[in-house]
């Protein structure tokens, strides 16, 4: 609600006004408040046309200021026209009429000028806003780090790689001819009983059995497939059975496989390839052992032993009790080689007769358990980031 008084709601009969000096005088003292008006900063102006205007307090200042002065009903231009003008005795219409439109074009260009301003104003504002202040610190996003297995697979790559090995990959699901039979394992083999596998449903009709891979083991044969001697590969990836999980035990683990196939390779070379390994995985000071095994694919075959690496062989801890990792034997088991069978030749077209090679299978997450000391092989399976954060 307006609150001061506005002598344009009069006539100029009424506001005693009767010669045209008079009139000069008074449209003076109204340009005189609008000139005082649209200087006033915005705020000001706010409080202002919350006080005197009729119309629209709740828009933005200028834009009140405009209705308030050249609103087509109530405009102050429009209250002149029809209080002042239009009942103007003949005499003073002339100097009414030419007051009214010199303080038009005035209120006009003012009122431009200002809405010319007031966008610049407005302009720069936004544009300082979207300025980038390169001294601000910026965001820091935590960045991941390779797991633990992961790790060690590279740390294993690399000392193969140092003796002239490279990286073979093979499938996850798997035939069970290169599973188990190309591995001389037939069908009603006893081994097959320890490795109870996942065999994959599939729609009627397509062709199978299909299973996940209980070993990296296939991927020897296709890679004889593929290729022909010499053969210096190792396969990591992942294996699967049908394990309950435990500390020691996981549906999915890792393995790496090695192969060497070549003309004149010998246990010996076996052997040497075998400590160089565990030297460089576990250090210097480690020593190995063979024990005679089976596999169906090697022959002979070894698991291979490396001295506790917890006690150091001794089979007793620091506190004189017996070691738990070994239970005293000195010795912890690490995984299976051997010669690689010349039936497996066979199914590869090697000559077995100028051909002699071995192959090794080891579990990388044992690996991992036994050189970072982590006794529950879930945790790398859990990826709970407290566990993974400790191996940055
Ligand atoms: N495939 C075997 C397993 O998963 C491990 C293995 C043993 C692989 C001897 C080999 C090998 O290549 O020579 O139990």
């Amino acid at each position: 609600m307006p609150t001061v008084d506005n002598p344009t709601e009069k006539t100029l009969a009424e506001l005693g006004i009767r010669d045209p000096l008079e009139v000069a005088a008074e449209f003076a003292k109204v340009r005189d408040r609008f000139d005082f008006q649209i200087a006033l900063p915005a705020d000001e102006m706010r409080k202002l046309m919350l006080q005197e205007a009729w119309l629209g307090s709740e828009l933005d200042p200028a834009t009140s200021l405009r209705n308030f002065w050249v609103g087509r009903k109530r405009g102050v231009l429009a209250l002149i026209s029809d209080n002042w003008l239009k009942p103007a005795p003949t005499v003073l219409k002339p100097v009414v009429g030419s007051e009214l439109n010199k303080l038009k074009v005035h209120i006009e260009a003012k009122l431009e000028e200002k809405r010319l301003s007031l966008e610049k104003t407005a302009g720069e504002q936004a544009s300082a806003k979207d300025r980038i202040d390169l001294s601000l610190p910026g965001v820091i996003r935590p960045i991941g780090s390779h797991h633990l297995v992961r790790t060690v697979m590279q740390e294993i790559e690399d000392i193969f790689f140092s003796i002239g090995f490279s990286v073979v990959e093979g499938p996850e699901i798997e035939t069970p001819y290169y599973n188990f039979e190309a591995l001389n394992i037939p069908e009603h083999h006893p081994v097959r009983d320890d490795m109870d596998t996942f065999y994959l449903d599939l729609p009627k009709g397509a062709p199978g059995p299909l299973l996940l891979r209980t070993h990296t083991s296939p991927v020897q044969i296709r890679t004889m497939e593929k290729r022909q001697p010499p053969v210096r590969v190792i396969v990591p990836g992942k294996v699967y059975r049908r394990d309950n999980p435990d500390a020691t035990h996981s549906f999915v683990f890792h393995q790496i496989e090695g192969l060497a196939v070549d003309t004149d390779i010998t246990f010996c070379d076996f052997t040497g390839t075998i400590e160089y390994f565990v030297k460089q995985f576990f250090g210097e000071s480690v020593k190995t052992r063979f024990r005679p095994s089976y596999f169906p694919f090697t022959e002979p075959s070894v698991e291979f032993d490396v001295s506790c690496i917890f006690c150091g062989g001794s089979g007793t801890g620091a506190s004189g009790a017996t070691c738990g990792k070994c239970k005293g034997s000195g010795w912890i088991e690490l995984f299976g080689a051997g010669m690689v069978d010349p039936a497996v030749y066979g199914f590869v077209n090697y000559d077995a007769k100028k051909v002699s090679g071995f192959a090794f299978g080891m579990g990388m997450d044992r690996l991992a358990m036994l050189k970072y000391g982590i006794d529950d092989i879930q945790v790398f399976f859990q990826n709970d980031v407290r566990f993974l954060r400790q191996f940055p």
